[in-house]
């Protein structure tokens, strides 16, 4: 089992390169199933939850040639529309193989998820829009197992929530048709942006109605393209707090302003203050440190990934800061273990009250899904001793070379095989 551990106490300096997204990555890998040409995607980071999606695809008929961070996803003769339980467990994001595989083959069995740490994170709203775009949806097994009933004409749905993954699914199943498909009520997330581009160059017809919705024309096929994946921002903004949280002056290169403005207003608030070139590389120098409230909401609002990172940053913070949890039931997980480093944290429902204190402590502490993962890092750099962080690979689920990029900037922070 791997762990990572962390002297704490020391200022990072220099800079760190932002790898691609791969909440985007994921969602455009799925949608390489409604291509027969050849696509190239650069900038995809080498993460686990990729890899999984890349040996989901080969296993449903694709040939993948990875390169570094270049990934060529070519067809085969091979057409398979069953998507196992082995592969789509560890990953909820296995289940955005649907829509496509259903535009592609009118059918598909694709394993439901599972639960997760983070809530029951349920499929519902994926499958409703299926249903009412002429899909009938039976779940048996573990499996949902779809297959085209009706040839809806001009479909014109209203999501009851706003679901990123949902929305994909949407746009995933709609763009391979002979229908118009109107979608309503949709998750605006930069990632959801960066599959529609993809989609768009390939020929895909979108387009952006008012606010939360878009109309799609179906086309008949998309052609082979080279694109490059956005700059992961959720990567970015924890790096910030690593900034913010050890007191340091740090460049994070390679980012989009634009898709960091909902992070930056709230260490803004914090106290930081920051500078962008004309290369979109953003210097970040932590002045003084204020209580705040933050509340996660879908983008533009503050995002729901950044929250255990910035609760890392408050439980350092002198007053009393609070978060409110909007978008997952149980997405708190980190605080049992913040709290056994000396933080004071005090959770009512979907509430955290965080009351600052002066000194963390050096820990033995479990990670618990990714983004909690991640705050325990952010906590190790401040606290007095050593920490030791267990159950490494949910980081290695979505960081790209974490603690060689934190190590880069003077961190002592290694990770060993015990
Ligand atoms: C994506 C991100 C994840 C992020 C989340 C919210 C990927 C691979 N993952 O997850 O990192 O935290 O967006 O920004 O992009 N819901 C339902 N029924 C559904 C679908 C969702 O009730 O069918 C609920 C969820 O339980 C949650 C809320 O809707 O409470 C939002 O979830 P959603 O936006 O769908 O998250 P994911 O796409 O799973």
């Amino acid at each position: 089992m791997k762990k990572i551990i962390i002297r704490g106490g020391y200022k990072l300096h220099g800079s760190i390169n932002i790898s691609g997204s791969k909440n985007a990555s994921l969602p455009i890998l799925a949608a390489t199933l409604l291509f027969e040409e050849t696509v190239i995607l650069e900038n995809v980071p080498m993460v686990k939850d990729i890899l999984t999606m890349i040996n989901l695809l080969e296993t449903l008929g694709k040939k993948i040639i990875v390169k570094k961070n270049q990934v060529t996803i070519l067809n085969t003769n091979k057409k398979k529309y069953f998507a196992k339980y082995d592969l789509v467990k560890t990953m909820r994001a296995g289940i955005l193989v649907l829509g496509p595989l259903l535009a592609k083959f009118e059918k598909a069995k694709v394993s439901l998820p599972g639960g997760c740490a983070i809530g029951a994170r349920p499929v519902d709203i994926h499958l409703d829009f299926l249903k009412k775009n002429g899909f009938k949806n039976e779940i048996k097994k573990g499996y949902v197992i779809s297959s085209r009933q009706n040839n809806k004409k001009n479909i014109n749905y209203t999501f009851s929530k706003i679901s990123v993954g949902a929305t994909e699914t949407a746009i995933l199943n709609s763009c391979l048709s002979n229908n118009k498909t109107k979608i309503n009520n949709i998750a605006l997330e930069p990632e959801v942006i960066d599959l529609i581009s993809f989609l768009k160059k390939a020929g895909a017809k979108i387009n952006f109605n008012k606010k939360r919705s878009l109309t799609i024309q179906g086309v008949k096929n998309l052609k082979g393209i080279k694109y490059k994946i956005m700059p992961d921002r959720i990567e970015a903004g924890t790096y910030l707090v690593a900034a913010a949280i050890t007191n340091s002056v740090l460049t994070i290169n390679n980012i989009v302003p634009k898709h960091l403005e909902n992070i930056l207003k709230v260490l803004m608030k914090f106290g930081v203050q920051f500078k962008i070139n004309k290369k979109n590389d953003l210097k970040i120098s932590p002045k003084i440190r204020k209580p705040i409230n933050v509340t996660t909401a879908p983008y533009p609002g503050f995002p729901t990934d950044m929250q255990a990172q910035i609760m890392s940053l408050l439980v350092l913070t002198k007053g009393t800061s609070n978060i409110k949890e909007d978008i997952f039931e149980n997405r708190f997980l980190h605080v049992s273990e913040l709290n056994r480093m000396g933080a004071n944290i005090k959770i009512e429902n979907n509430k955290a009250k965080i009351i600052g204190t002066n000194v963390l402590s050096g820990a033995e502490v479990m990670a618990t899904d990714l983004r909690a993962s991640v705050c325990l890092v952010l906590a190790g750099l401040v606290a007095r001793g050593e920490t030791i962080i267990n159950r490494v690979y949910h980081l290695e689920r979505g960081y790209e070379n974490l603690v060689k990029k934190l190590k880069k900037c003077g961190a002592k922070i290694k990770i060993i095989n015990a």
